[in-house]
């Protein structure tokens, strides 16, 4: 008998479920033995308290397109693991124990950083772990590639699509603030794709002089509507030479709701312009994944599968120049993959105009 636990951890993303049908179709299709399917409910909560549900292939029909989790997901930080909950649970020693109990061998886990290093920790306790690397931010280092993230670059263009006919009509800044936590590829991505005039990343500190300079300067040559696209983790030059502990406390203390208000807020008073701040938020991770996330993820899913049947534990499929291949998970865990502000495609970006405020 082959037992496989499934979980999808941390903040949700497209393809979550098109990668669990992925792995699941291989077993169906390849597995020799009878096998039992376990889906821990809301993340890693589900493993340490023993909340799971049992599945079967029928469960993981149909939903290749459906966005979300069938699962359910939550945030469990790394750093909470090793914290006893209120009545004292011990929460390793519980996922164990519960692992154990269900006579698991294999835990699929589905999550992006924090997730993986979690799973990292289970897999060095002696846990047989697998990771699929999700997250709309494509910040897990060891993959090129991260499902969740095409189908938000296109969620995230249309919206930067959008406000451009109502700025040129308008005559106005629009600033589109852009997800990706504190790395800049979504933002990068969905920019040069909605032909953003200014892309403001966390990578490349900005200097809200230059971003005015970029601003002045289209208005010279006639085009009277800016659009920027601004990460949510996008900070200043003078912010980015503060500790992290004082830039957490600035931002406490900062009356504005997020930064592209701060920025907003700047340019509006050194430029005289009308600005407006669009967020289009959790919206960009929601929805039914895009054609290409759907067979990412099914690819992703597949070698899962065929890492379960070959019996190799203890790596995260990755995607890595055009091939699929592991990466062990020691290797990703605690890593985050930025964007080089040296990079080909912000070189290419500035060729084609894109200013970064730098
Ligand atoms: O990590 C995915 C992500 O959507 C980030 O882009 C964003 O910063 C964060 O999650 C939002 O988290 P929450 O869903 O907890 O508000």
């Amino acid at each position: 008998m082959l037992r496989i636990g499934f979980l999808t951890s941390g903040g949700d993303c497209q393809a979550l479920n098109a990668a669990m049908r992925g792995v699941v179709k291989v077993i169906q299709n390849n597995c020799e033995e009878p096998y039992e399917l376990y889906g821990f409910e809301n993340g890693y909560n589900g493993l340490i308290y023993g909340k799971f549900r049992m599945l079967t292939g029928h469960d993981f029909s149909g939903i290749l397109t459906i966005g979300g989790t069938i699962l359910g997901t939550s945030r469990v930080p790394f750093k909470t693991i090793d914290v006893p909950d209120e009545n004292g649970l011990n929460k390793v020693e519980a996922m164990k124990q519960n692992y154990y109990k269900l006579q698991l061998d294999c835990l699929v886990m589905l999550g992006g950083n924090g997730s993986t290093k979690t799973a990292n920790r289970l897999s060095e306790e002696g846990l047989n772990v697998i990771t699929l690397p999700k997250t709309i931010d494509n910040d897990l280092w060891g993959t090129d590639m991260t499902f969740g993230f095409q189908s938000a670059v296109d969620i995230a263009t249309t919206a930067i699509d959008q406000i451009h006919t109502t700025a040129s009509s308008h005559g106005r800044v629009f600033i589109v603030e852009i997800m990706g936590h504190k790395v800049g590829w979504l933002p990068l991505n969905a920019g040069i794709a909605g032909g953003a005039d200014i892309i403001l990343i966390p990578e490349i500190p900005y200097d809200i002089d230059k971003v005015c300079e970029a601003i002045e300067e289209r208005d010279k040559r006639g085009s009277r509507f800016t659009i920027i696209v601004v990460a949510e983790g996008a900070i200043s030059k003078k912010d980015a030479k503060l500790s992290k502990k004082e830039y957490a406390k600035k931002l406490e203390k900062s009356k504005f709701p997020s930064v592209s208000y701060e920025i907003a807020d700047k340019i509006a008073q050194k430029t005289g312009k009308e600005v407006r701040v669009t967020v289009p938020g959790h919206v960009q991770r929601g929805g039914a994944p895009d054609p290409y996330d759907r067979v990412f993820a099914s690819r992703l899913g597949a070698e899962a599968g065929k890492m379960i049947l070959k019996k190799e534990f203890g790596y995260m499929v990755a995607y890595k120049n055009r091939e699929m291949t592991k990466v062990p998970l020691k290797e990703v865990a605690g890593k985050l993959k930025v964007v080089d502000p040296k990079s080909t495609i912000i070189k290419e970006a500035k060729l084609l105009g894109i200013k970064f405020g730098d």
